[in-house]
């Protein structure tokens, strides 16, 4: 017998064509806007439109890496069991519980896929990720957004636009783009007021970064509960970006319900090896913590004194700031404007936010330099 069972599923009714036609609502989705990385005439600008790591990554990932290319010719653990085992260990996890993925982007994607069907929806804040609500739509699920007031995740507004049809409810702590968080507590609340066939899933890719002691990534919540899941990337605070390889933490059965549809290869060799050293390099990870903490205040400082709309608390490696709407002075000119001088940051008109900028957490030669680049934008002009 096959492992893969071919039973036809529901006849759909869709008309005869002359080519070949996208399911519906693939056509209606807009396509992820990733961060510039390019900027007109200037060979090598600083990138602040990812939230990628200022600090680059932990020396011993590198190595480890360069060792990977012995291995160039042989397929990856399938089961990541090294990281698996590296990660249960650190965070006192059972393994058999841990999803890995093509960056958290295919957690989410693998969980959408696995709940939602045409007729369901996914619930998120009105501010929410992106990548969230791409693959809710790709699985055939409506997406549904909860008001963010003060750009920021209320439990209410989500229980209230939460029904019988929603499936999945994801909630990024702290949120991108906004930077913004909510205390344990609140994720609690949430909770207890989900019904229990609901998925929640909290992603901590920024999680790292938040230290107030009332924040939580919900480990201690998904340890108990039999619909959360938490998930992690390698990305931001290990600084593996290019790799693409992030976790989840899933009741056993929905991580054996995402097993059946994960691609068997869907990690590779260098990023399994890598996210070991990289979890290991403790120095590399409080240098990059130490880094946003001295100088997101700073930030915050000189931004706020131009006159700028900062949004605070920012508990992440970024800054969502707000710009003014007189012609000379907007976002869009701004972002124009540091482009220019060859730092990029991430306009949000795609987020519904086209009066905000999203600017990384730099090296200190990068912040100076957008907080002097900003100075002379706010004097110049209209
Ligand atoms: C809120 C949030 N979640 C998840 C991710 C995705 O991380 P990964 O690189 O692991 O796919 C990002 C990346 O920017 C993010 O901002």
């Amino acid at each position: 017998m096959s492992d893969v069972t071919s039973e036809p599923g529901p006849a759909i009714d869709r008309p005869a064509a002359d080519r070949p036609i996208p399911k519906p609502g693939i056509l209606e989705i807009h396509a992820y806007v990733p961060g510039r990385a390019k900027a007109e005439g200037v060979a090598e600008p600083v990138k602040l439109s990812a939230n990628e790591n200022a600090l680059g990554s932990s020396p011993l990932a590198q190595e480890a890496f360069a060792e990977a290319a012995r291995k160039l010719h042989v397929y990856p653990d399938p089961k990541a069991g090294l990281i698996r085992a590296a990660i249960a260990e650190r965070f006192k996890l059972e393994p058999e519980r841990l999803i890995f993925g093509c960056g958290s982007d295919e957690v989410f994607q693998l969980l959408n896929q696995t709940y939602l069907e045409p007729g369901d929806n996914m619930v998120q804040g009105e501010f929410g990720f992106a990548a969230f609500a791409i693959g809710a739509r790709a699985a055939g699920g409506e997406v549904k957004y909860a008001k963010e007031p003060g750009y920021t995740i209320d439990v209410d507004e989500i229980l209230k636009v939460v029904d019988d049809r929603t499936r999945i409810v994801f909630l990024a702590n702290p949120g991108n783009p906004t930077g913004t968080w909510i205390p344990f507590s609140e994720v609690r609340r949430l909770h207890e007021g989900l019904p229990p066939s609901v998925v929640l899933v909290l992603d901590g890719a920024y999680g790292e970064f938040a230290r107030d002691p009332s924040f939580s990534d919900g480990l201690e919540l998904a340890r108990h509960a039999s619909n959360v899941v938490v998930t992690h990337t390698f990305s931001k605070l290990y600084g593996l970006a290019a790799l693409r390889i992030g976790w989840g933490y899933a009741p056993t059965a929905i991580a054996e319900a995402v097993e059946r549809i994960r691609l068997p290869f869907n990690t590779s060799i260098a990023a399994q090896a890598a996210a070991v050293a990289a979890l290991d390099d403790k120095a590399f990870q409080d240098a990059s913590i130490a880094l946003v903490e001295q100088w997101r205040p700073w930030l915050i400082q000189q931004l706020g004194g131009l006159g700028l709309d900062v949004v605070t608390p920012s508990a992440a490696n970024f800054l969502l700031v707000g710009f003014p709407t007189t012609p000379g002075k907007t976002a869009v000119e701004a972002e124009a404007f540091l482009a220019s001088r060859g730092l990029l940051v991430r306009g949000l008109t795609n987020y519904g936010l086209p009066g905000h900028l999203r600017m990384t957490i730099g090296l200190e030669a990068h912040n100076r330099a957008v907080a002097e680049a900003l100075v002379d934008f706010m004097k110049a002009g209209g």
